[in-house]
């Protein structure tokens, strides 16, 4: 029997004043880094190869080191080896600059470590996610006594969603019999071919397999078809099929297109379906005042997902899942194990957010996003979601000016664009590859070059620049940069790559 004396050392403690001297540092090392973003380049300038050389090849270390000077080394990393999304000029994929507040909230989250899983064991957290979720849903006009937890990102509320609506439309008891329950009808999903990639991801992870996405196809703005949505759930529904849900698109991943909610809630309610709106873009901007009715009519779903990671300016990972009824979210998710003595809602007022979605575990990221509610405030949050879709209208208008670049779309925050040499014919199949070619080369050299970072999307087979304004550091100066940019770059490998048959046929 080893010997215990009262005084413990454990290599993972700090004293409190060690705590102190080296947040301190931390903390002056990260408002450093934020003065200093404007100025960096936005990628580095860095191969794999490289980097693993930095890192290094060493084992797993025996010995702990000194906590200051591991940090010191974490932080020399991190502010030089990052694809910085705070930088005012990033504007790739759809991923946000972060609200400095979050980055303390998860700070103090980490500090004191609720266990968001059940009440007892994180009561203040617990009421304060609670209220998050009520803001949240308040904020999009959403009803405010609807079911949601917080969650990691737009998949899993989606998954959420998914699974809840599973449950709550098939006619047989799903959760014991599984989907061998359904016998010969197969459970069928519609969604738009804009739908992001969660959808699949869904549908194969739990079962349905992808043959149970009825894809529906878009107008010439990327909005679903609704007569092929209403025939395609006819045909089903007359074939003995299981149609259960319909995935609406509150700014889809492409090109921020929004679907006409308003009458996929009509259909859906005729043919007692679920309607889900996928809005982990868009659905922050249904606050705005001029917010398209379509957009707005996301308080009609039974269930939104939207990502507080992405238009609230919350540090990674947050997303979230309202669910109209929140009954059903204790329906899809709810055990009651031996070893969990809660209180249940049943016997109390209480909520236990283990039984509202996947995980038992969690940690209070509501935290970062209940702050940035209150520091921004509602007005906060419509103001610089109105500036950042009012810079990307002017984003779109400064391309079009240009005649080296055609703007294909703009909606919401994300314009999509691509580089057209001058004296080419844009229309001839030939042309078609090799504008798909330099402008894939161009997406590449820009990013790379670390004076701006955008991402791409492929729209009627065009390879296209997709720039998503979701930044509140971005400034009009910062955009009025790009479409320079991206011709000089453009003229710069067109010069080097095009074939000789493709030589001025203007
Ligand atoms: C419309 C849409 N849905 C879902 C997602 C997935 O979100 P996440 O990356 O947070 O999982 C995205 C991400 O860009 C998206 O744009």
């Amino acid at each position: 029997m080893p010997e215990f004396n009262n005084e413990r050392t454990s290599p993972v403690e700090l004293s409190p004043d060690d705590f102190r001297k080296a947040g301190y540092k931390v903390v002056d090392r990260i408002a450093s880094f934020l003065d200093s973003l404007p100025s960096k380049p936005v990628s580095p300038e860095i191969t794999r190869d490289e980097l693993q050389k930095i890192i290094g090849i060493q084992s797993l270390p025996n010995r702990g080191e000194s906590t200051e000077k591991i940090l010191e080394q974490a932080a020399d990393l991190l502010f030089k080896y990052t694809t910085f999304n705070g930088h005012p000029k990033f504007w790739g994929y759809i991923t946000s600059s972060a609200a400095p507040i979050g980055a303390l909230g998860d700070l103090l989250a980490a500090s004191v470590n609720p266990n968001v899983g059940a009440w007892n064991l994180s009561p203040v957290a617990t009421e304060i996610e609670a209220q998050t979720i009520r803001w949240i849903a308040e904020m999009i006009g959403y009803r405010t006594d609807c079911g949601g937890l917080m969650v990691s990102g737009g998949n899993m509320a989606n998954f959420i969603g998914f699974l809840t609506a599973r449950k709550a439309k098939a006619k047989w008891d799903i959760r014991k019999e599984g989907l061998a329950g359904s016998k010969a009808h197969s459970l069928l999903v519609y969604a738009s071919k804009e739908t992001h990639t969660w959808i699949q991801k869904a549908v194969d992870l739990f079962g349905l397999g992808t043959d149970s996405i009825r894809w529906i196809s878009v107008d010439e703005k990327q909005k679903i078809l609704i007569d092929e949505l209403e025939s395609k759930i006819k045909a089903d529904k007359e074939n003995g099929q299981h149609p259960f849900m319909v995935v609406g698109n509150a700014g889809t991943v492409s090109t921020g297109a929004i679907d006409p909610l308003n009458k996929m809630y009509e259909i859906c309610k005729e043919n007692d379906l679920w309607l889900h709106v996928d809005g982990a873009y868009g659905a922050f901007a249904a606050a705005i005042p001029d917010a398209p009715d379509d957009l707005k009519a996301l308080k009609f779903a039974d269930s939104i997902a939207l990502d507080p990671h992405k238009w609230l300016y919350v540090p990674l990972e947050a997303g979230c899942i309202l669910v109209q009824n929140p009954s059903f979210l204790i329906d899809a998710f709810s055990y009651h194990p031996a070893y969990y003595n809660f209180i249940t809602e049943e016997e109390g007022s209480s909520i236990n957010y283990y039984e509202f979605g996947f995980q038992n575990s969690r940690g209070f990221r509501a935290l970062k996003v209940w702050l940035s509610l209150k520091q921004a405030g509602v007005d906060g949050y419509k103001k610089m979601i109105a500036d950042d879709i009012n810079l990307s209208k002017h984003l779109y208008k400064i391309l079009d000016s240009n005649p080296n670049l055609e703007v294909l779309s703009q909606s919401l925050s994300i314009t999509t664009f691509r580089f057209i040499p001058p004296d080419i014919d844009a229309n001839s199949n030939k042309v078609s590859s090799y504008l798909n070619d330099l402008n894939e080369k161009l997406l590449h050299q820009l990013n790379e070059g670390g004076e701006a970072f955008v991402s791409n999307a492929v729209i009627e087979e065009k390879f296209v620049l997709r720039a998503c304004i979701v930044n509140f550091r971005t400034t009009i100066e910062d955009i009025e940069m790009l479409p320079e940019l991206v011709t000089e770059i453009g003229i710069e490998i067109d010069s080097k790559i095009r074939p000789v048959d493709l030589k001025s046929n203007k």
